[in-house]
């Protein structure tokens, strides 16, 4: 393998250099996870995207580690913060690391005994996530979430997942858990 020529500017707050990919998520893509569905405007925007490292290992394979920066952009469709859909990994003992670049934000995970725990994202947190939970990412602030990630090329994703909480801001401009259950 050649040497790895790729960096993470944390000034731009994105990664530079070669062999980077994107995919980027759209309201239209994910606006099924919401609570509101009705009345959205602007189907476009972006809500989130993640950069990846393109390290020639095949999603599937068994060996390869991805890594990958998800950035959610600020703001909310209806109360709902945005957030990504969330997902399990297929192969369902494969965990994941997250560590928090920068912004402020809240993970989400959903173990396989369906509790839950949430825990604070902010530049320098670290947070592993252990095989068989569901995970999701919520952008609380009013700046870009972004997020590192590193997890195994078997993984693989599978987005037919329940998340029984879902992050609002209040009447009064403050974070709020609610019990969902859809
Ligand atoms: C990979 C992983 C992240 C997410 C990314 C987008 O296992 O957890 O790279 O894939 O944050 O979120 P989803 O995939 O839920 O749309
Ligand atoms: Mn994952």
């Amino acid at each position: 393998m050649k040497n790895i020529n790729i960096f993470y500017n944390s000034k731009k707050g994105k990664l530079e250099g070669e062999k980077i990919k994107y995919s980027t998520t759209s309201l239209l893509q994910s606006s099924y996870i919401y609570q509101q569905k009705d009345n959205l405007n602007n189907l476009e925007k972006i809500i989130y995207e993640v950069e990846f490292h393109d390290n020639d290992v095949t999603e599937g394979d068994s060996g390869g580690l991805f890594f990958g920066i998800s950035s959610i952009y600020p703001g909310k469709v209806g109360k709902e913060f945005h957030m990504t859909k969330g997902h399990k990994h297929k192969k369902n003992d494969t965990g994941e690391y997250y560590w928090g670049l920068r912004g402020i934000g809240k993970l989400l995970m959903v173990f396989e005994n369906n509790t839950y725990e949430i825990q604070d994202v902010f530049e320098g947190s670290l947070h592993y996530i252990p095989g068989k939970t569901a995970h999701r990412l919520i952008n609380v602030s009013k700046n870009k979430l972004s997020v590192g990630a590193c997890w195994q090329s078997e993984s693989k994703h599978d987005y037919d997942c329940y998340f029984p909480i879902r992050v609002i801001e209040n009447g009064d401009g403050e974070i709020e858990y609610v019990n969902c259950s859809t």
